[in-house]
């Protein structure tokens, strides 16, 4: 017999936003499950090294964070609500200072020390060195395992959401399926709202800061359902992973250029003053530009960071964690400058949600990576993606607390008749075909989808994709559910969602470089995505932006 539970609240993810929508919904009095792919620490959160931006500094101001970040999104923010998250960070972060997060105090330790990073006109980080999203998610992690109203499950992969199967009358999404990847059992928890807080999809790529679990699970579980998501073409590449074979992408913070890191070519010349006034801190667009330009150019396989020039043990006092790492590879900071390039990071586009972090869909909540609030626009202002997280799965909190409960009956009848069948299916297909279409899929997208684009190359990938989801769809809909297996759909129908989007965007504008229309057009609009009934492929709809969506 399937398990089949309720709570008041199912919250997907246990990274920053989840987190965080967990722990306000629980103090307002409701039952919380919150599952998680893996391990609860296995997030982006905690890879999180700069900080978290917000106005704390006296001679900075709220208009100065709310420019620099609609300078950055370049025309595609909408500023109600930027203003929104730059009005209400600040509390925010003092929660967080209340939940036991330890930021790094200033010299005299009577405040932050606060940090720069691109894109910022004013130090306006907070940070705990270069471990801040670790710091941030074990206080969080620490508040809701002490709390009897939160149950937080490891290895609990979720595997589509439940809409509308009540037959009473009521619309919109009840839970998900749930696969318990330890047992391989599927069950089902009902709720009466239900939090998406899966992060990005960096593993698109094939290389990324992401960590594994960061494969797009929310969009494509939303965009199955028909919920709406908008301009997933913005993919952030981070201009300054590590380039050493072995380092898997690990990042070498924004905060490192902050604190006066020059890019060099391999020859040993500094470059960004061709590309941008601000140099190493103009966005990470044209950072990450600049570079991938000059790799071109020159045919080198990466940049250099260097750092020899600060003061002896400043770099390992500020970054220990880097340090450490680049040590792990035999790079000695004080001596040698740090190979970089640029490596997928972020997605500015997802699930759209409005200001209360409500999705399309009556009783689906998102917030995080996963979500389009419209703060971002076509680039993400560094480290306003904490900041983001968590004022919006505040404000999804509170809007979901006042959410009537529904009568689960008729829906507890309708998810076990699925989840008999799902179990009745064949074994999942062998882990080596599902490793070689993934990494089929990843090379595509760094290929033809990357940072630098044509319409000609976009139209070949959105070609390959749509026949590599054809045969994903059929090998998923044979078989019973498998990690890897669900993690591979969700790629390839994150993969063709950015392509699609990218492809319906006939400009240049922030992060969507287009090589034959280097300009962006007058009229900015946003791009809409719904599924086609019939098939995988999205119906595209492009909106002028700054309209209610
Ligand atoms: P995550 O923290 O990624 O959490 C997602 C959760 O969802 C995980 O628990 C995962 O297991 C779970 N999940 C996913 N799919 C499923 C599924 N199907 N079923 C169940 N659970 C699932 N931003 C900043 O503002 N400042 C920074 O300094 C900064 N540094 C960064 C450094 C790195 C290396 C990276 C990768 C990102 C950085 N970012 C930074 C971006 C920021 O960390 C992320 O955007 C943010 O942490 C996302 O939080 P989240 O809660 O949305 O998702
Ligand atoms: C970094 O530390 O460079 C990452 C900051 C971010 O992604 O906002």
């Amino acid at each position: 017999m399937p398990r089949i539970e309720e709570v008041d609240h199912l919250v997907i993810g246990s990274g920053i936003a989840g987190l965080s929508f967990a722990i306000e919904v629980a103090r307002r009095g409701g039952s919380v499950r919150v599952v998680t792919k893996k391990e609860h620490h296995e997030s982006s959160t905690n890879r999180a090294q700069g900080g978290i931006a917000a106005v704390l500094d006296p001679t900075d101001s709220l208009e100065a964070h709310v420019h620099d970040t609609i300078r950055a999104g370049a025309g595609l923010c909408h500023e109600q609500t930027v203003r929104l998250m730059v009005e209400e960070g600040p509390v925010r972060i003092a929660e967080l200072i209340a939940l036991g997060v330890g930021f790094t105090k200033d010299a005299d330790r009577s405040g932050l020390a606060l940090g720069i990073e691109g894109g910022h006109s004013h130090r306006r980080i907070a940070h705990a060195k270069d471990l801040t999203g670790a710091e941030i998610e074990r206080a969080l992690v620490a508040a809701c395992e002490s709390n009897d109203r939160i149950e937080l499950s490891d290895h609990h992969v979720a595997i589509d959401l439940i809409t509308g199967v009540g037959g009473d009358g009521w619309h919109g999404c009840r839970g998900a399926l749930i696969l318990d990847s330890a047992t391989g059992e599927v069950g089902v928890v009902l709720a009466r709202t239900t939090m998406l807080s899966t992060g990005g999809c960096g593993q698109v790529f094939p290389r990324t800061t992401n960590p594994e679990i960061a494969t797009g699970d929310g969009v494509a579980m939303a965009f199955r359902a028909g919920v709406v998501i908008a301009n997933m073409e913005f993919i952030q590449f981070h201009p300054t992973a590590l380039a050493v074979d072995s380092a898997d992408s690990f990042l070498i913070s924004e905060a490192v250029r902050g604190e006066g890191g020059i890019l060099k070519t391999l020859d040993g010349r500094a470059f960004m003053h061709r590309y941008d006034e601000r140099r190493e801190l103009a966005s990470r667009d044209i950072v990450a530009r600049a570079i991938d330009a000059e790799l071109k150019r020159r045919g080198d396989p990466h940049v250099l960071l260097d750092v020899t020039h600060f003061a002896p043990g400043r770099f390992e006092d500020r970054f220990p964690h880097i340090h450490a790492r680049c040590a792990k590879h035999g790079i000695d900071i004080e001596k040698g400058a740090i190979p970089v390039a640029p490596s997928a990071h972020y997605s500015c586009g997802g699930v759209v949600t409005d200001h209360e972090g409500a999705a399309s869909m009556p009783g689906l909540f998102a917030a995080g990576e996963v979500a389009c609030t419209g703060v971002h626009g076509a680039n993400r202002l560094a480290s306003n993606s904490l900041l983001e997280a968590v004022v919006f799965a505040h404000r999804a909190a509170i809007a979901a607390s006042g959410v009537e409960g529904v009568d689960h009956g008729a829906a507890r009848a309708g998810v076990r008749t699925s989840i008999e069948a799902l179990m009745a299916r064949g074994d999942p297909p062998p882990f080596g075909r599902v490793a070689t279409i993934r990494a089929a899929v990843a090379d595509l997208m760094q290929d033809y989808a990357g940072i630098v684009r044509t319409r000609a190359r976009l139209a070949r990938a959105a070609d390959r994709l749509a026949q590599a989801a054809s045969e994903v769809h059929g090998l998923a809909a044979m078989s019973r559910p498998s990690e890897d297996l669900l993690e591979l759909r969700s790629i390839v129908t994150t993969g063709l969602l950015i392509v699609q989007s990218a492809l319906a965007r006939p400009e240049s504008r922030g992060l969507h470089w287009l090589r034959e229309r280097p300009r962006p057009e007058e009229v900015a609009h946003d791009t809409l995505l719904r599924p086609d009934p019939g098939g995988d492929v999205a119906i595209v709809e492009r909106v002028p932006s700054r309209s209610r969506w």
